[in-house]
């Protein structure tokens, strides 16, 4: 993976947000625009163009994908993580292409021509009750671009699932991806709606109608009147605009936190006084006490309605890629050293502050290298007035990706070794524990990530 650090280049500032949607562009330049080098740019889009014939007899029928995702929950709803290794290969941005999918149900279809009369709300407690057309959001509203990380609460739910069965299908680790996200702060377009004394919610809900109503959850006001925060409503990524499993026009995107408060295909803003009572926001993402059985929580609901379970702020987590659970390393032709690696991200805007291996069970730990590659994205943001130039928000101050973490280990070492186990911690030292905290939902997984491997002479 080649991510250099930038030196000094003065990288050609494309202005984003232009409606009518143009062809797959990068976000520095069309083809006549010096190529930036040594800058982590987007991979070049490979967008595929054809229906699978896996999704043809689906409400999905209208959505090309890539064959290489692996689905985790048969031909639909459509859930998907890329292979590990894929994922990793990809380097800090992820290709639209790869990037996980959670969908609860159908993709809504949008065609390109409805797109600049897409409308959303914003309503409840406001003085001011919006309906803003995507046309006017690009118009009238400043756009920002940052790389931001997201990641499915089930990430690592697989694990769970070995362990005892959970509500949730089985993720691997690959329910992580990141991109650069183009959009409007979303403090800025609730501002305009002049949100009431009393408010302290953003409720929000998509165009995707599913058993139990539109998909719909909410986060707090302050938050997302908090630039720290980065929320946005987002049109593009990777500088292109999203794809239809991406939320195709509009999402909102939330930084740090888990994606299921990152709301695709948006058609509504609430402001309300209590938290949403959609019940994707009631029956999911959230991490049950341990002693809670799925037969307790099916049938009482209480359980459920208690929003101190709800979760929001990402927990401390990382995984190895390479080498790949029970990957057979060749002692014959083995290098003397290997290079164990992998990614890593914090929640809530912190960083990982350490990387930790252990060959012999968490007896003893050795550090590993850690690279942020979103940190050369910041500079150049503040050096050159990147992506729009606006800085307002101290995105120079929080943390919204994730990292990669790499470590040499001679291989007469890992000869000795049963298995490699690693661990995190963030800026706020939470660390991730040894032991699994088993819930209902299978959310938030994130004991020491280990992998097996064996060595053949
Ligand atoms: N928004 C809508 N409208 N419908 C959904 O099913 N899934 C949520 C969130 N937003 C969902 C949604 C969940 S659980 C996750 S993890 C993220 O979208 C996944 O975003 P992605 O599919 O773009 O990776």
């Amino acid at each position: 993976m080649a991510i250099q650090p930038v030196e000094g280049e003065k990288l050609p500032v494309k202005p984003v947000g232009v409606f009518p949607p143009t062809p797959p562009e990068t976000i520095f330049g069309d083809a006549s625009t010096p190529s930036p080098p040594e800058y982590p740019l987007p991979p070049p889009s490979k967008a595929p163009t054809e229906v699978l014939a896996i999704d043809e007899k689906t409400p999905d029928a209208h959505v090309p994908r890539d064959p290489r995702l692996i689905r985790l929950t048969g031909a639909h709803p459509f859930n998907v993580e890329a292979p590990l290794s894929d994922l990793y290969n990809e380097g800090f941005l992820t290709s639209p292409e790869l990037f996980y999918v959670r969908n609860h149900g159908a993709v809504p279809e949008v065609k390109d021509e409805e797109i600049p009369d897409w409308e959303f709300t914003v309503e409840g407690l406001v003085e001011n009750p919006l309906k803003i057309t995507f046309r006017e959001l690009l118009e009238e509203y400043e756009n920002v671009t940052y790389p931001i990380t997201l990641v499915c609460a089930g990430n690592r739910r697989k694990e769970q699932n070995v362990v005892r069965k959970s509500n949730g299908f089985s993720w691997g680790p690959a329910g992580v991806s990141n991109a650069l996200f183009t959009g409007v702060v979303l403090g800025d377009v609730l501002r305009r709606a002049k949100p009431l004394r009393k408010a302290k919610y953003v409720c929000m809900e998509g165009a995707d109608k599913l058993p139990n109503g539109y998909y719909g959850t909410s986060v707090k006001l302050n938050w997302a009147m908090d630039p720290n925060k980065g929320m946005m409503l987002a049109h593009k990524m990777n500088g292109e605009m999203l794809t239809p499993d991406h939320g195709k026009p509009l999402r909102v995107v939330i930084p740090g936190q888990i994606g299921g408060r990152s709301v695709k295909w948006l058609k509504k803003l609430i402001i309300t006084e209590a938290p949403s009572d959609n019940w994707y926001h009631i029956y999911d993402n959230r991490v049950l006490p341990t002693s809670v059985t799925p037969e307790e929580a099916a049938n009482d609901p209480r359980w459920w309605k208690d929003e101190r379970y709800a979760i929001y702020d990402l927990n401390t987590n990382s995984a190895i890629a390479y080498p790949a659970h029970e990957e057979r390393l060749d002692l014959a032709t083995a290098p003397e050293t290997y290079s164990v690696k992998g990614y890593a991200y914090g929640g809530g805007g912190r960083r990982v502050t350490r990387m930790e291996l252990s060959l012999d069970k968490g007896k003893t730990w050795r550090l590993a290298n850690i690279d942020y590659a979103e940190d050369r994205y910041r500079e150049a943001a503040v050096d050159q007035k990147l992506f729009g130039g606006r800085l307002d928000m101290d995105w120079r101050e929080t943390c919204f990706c994730w990292c990669f973490w790499n470590i040499d280990i001679p291989v007469s070492e890992l000869k000795e070794a049963s298995d490699i186990v690693v661990r995190g911690m963030d800026e706020g030292l939470h660390i991730q524990p040894r032991d699994m905290y088993w819930s209902v939902l299978g959310m938030m997984n994130n004991p020491w990530f280990r992998v097996t491997i064996s060595l053949e002479n």
